[in-house]
């Protein structure tokens, strides 16, 4: 596509000109094909004095950290440093159900991991690589993004501000670069698997930040993450087999708070609720549930009965945005 390859060529000497001969960047990354795009595209602009962050949080989903830092490195040749943060981040969620602190705290922490690891990345890099300090922050900001955080600030949107790095350029003294920053999604996506990055990754549907916190109403434990982690994995894997992943927007397992009666065996168990919720949507702004087949769902929840252990019922939801949100939180 020739309109692509001026737009990556472009691209790359807009950034050297900008990064300059020694200077570094850093940026994180989530597994997301924005982050995955920019990160590749500076890659292939300054090589190695660009470092890519992945702060696992222990929020993530079922073996994402160590399938991102695959990708990245032994596919796309990314320098990637993964902060395995998980413990940190599960024992401040201690005890914490309202969901606005459940963001905070994954915020404030996210910050306080990356800029711990940059001060570090920095100072080794300037010394083998014998190049500048760090300067800039690379942020996967797409043209939408620039759009809505200048007209509109909904509730959760003001939430989500971008990427969910908080004023950690600012913190750090950091310049933005945002390579994406002109495109839509639909050309991100073209433009990432023209820069080899795989099918998987560049229709994964999105991720929140927060991750699977606001996906488990009340409090965070790790009995929780891992049961919405093994029901996700098999609500998604049961999606994929379907063909039907790139029909829906959004789909994912959440926990609901409290307990139900079920039987497992011929015992009675005291289990957990899980709610499946898949939808369409074209902006993210309203949504609607997607019909599945109703014999394919009642496969899926016979699966996660089975399979997920303290899962006592599995609910579909269906509610519209609006009124409901997409997350539960
Ligand atoms: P809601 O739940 O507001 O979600 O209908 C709309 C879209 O935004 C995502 N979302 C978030 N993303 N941090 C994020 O990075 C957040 O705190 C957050 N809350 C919601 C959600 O996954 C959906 O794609």
């Amino acid at each position: 596509d020739w309109t692509m390859t001026s737009f990556v060529d472009q691209e790359i000497a807009r950034i050297r000109s900008l990064v300059g001969p020694k200077g570094q960047v850093i940026g994180a990354v989530s597994g997301g094909v924005d982050s995955t795009v920019a990160a590749k595209l500076m890659k292939e602009a300054i090589g190695d004095r660009f470092h890519a962050v992945l702060v696992d949080n222990g929020v993530l989903r079922k073996g994402e950290a160590a399938q991102v830092h695959a990708t990245l490195t032994k596919g796309l040749g990314i320098q990637l440093h993964v902060i395995d943060a998980a413990d940190r981040f599960l024992d401040l969620l201690k005890g914490v159900a309202d969901p606005e602190k459940k963001r905070k705290i994954i915020g404030n922490t996210f910050i306080d991991c990356f800029e711990e690891r940059a001060l570090a990345i920095a100072k080794e890099a300037e010394n083998t690589l014998n190049a500048g300090p760090i300067e800039f922050f690379l942020q996967g900001t797409l043209y939408p993004d620039v759009i809505e955080s200048i007209s509109f600030k909904g509730p959760s949107q003001t939430i989500k501000t971008h990427h969910n790095v908080g004023g950690l350029p600012e913190r750090m003294s950091l310049k933005l670069i945002e390579p994406l920053r002109e495109l839509f999604k639909d050309e991100v996506r073209v433009l990432g698997t023209s820069l080899g990055i795989p099918e998987d990754l560049v229709w994964r549907h999105p991720f929140p930040g927060p991750g699977i916190a606001i996906r488990i109403i009340g409090e965070v434990t790790r009995e929780k993450v891992r049961i919405a982690q093994e029901a996700d994995e098999i609500f998604i894997a049961e999606i994929r087999a379907a063909g039907l992943y790139r029909q829906i927007s959004q789909a994912f397992a959440a926990v609901m708070e409290g307990r139900a009666v079920g039987v497992v065996g011929d015992q009675r168990l005291h289990g957990y609720i899980i709610a499946l919720r898949a939808v369409q949507t074209t902006d993210f702004m309203t949504a609607r549930a997607f019909r599945f087949d109703m014999e394919w769902l009642e496969r899926v929840v016979e699966r996660i009965g089975n399979e997920v252990e303290g899962v006592a019922r599995v609910v579909y939801e269906v509610t519209s945005k609006p009124p409901a949100t997409i997350e539960f939180e």
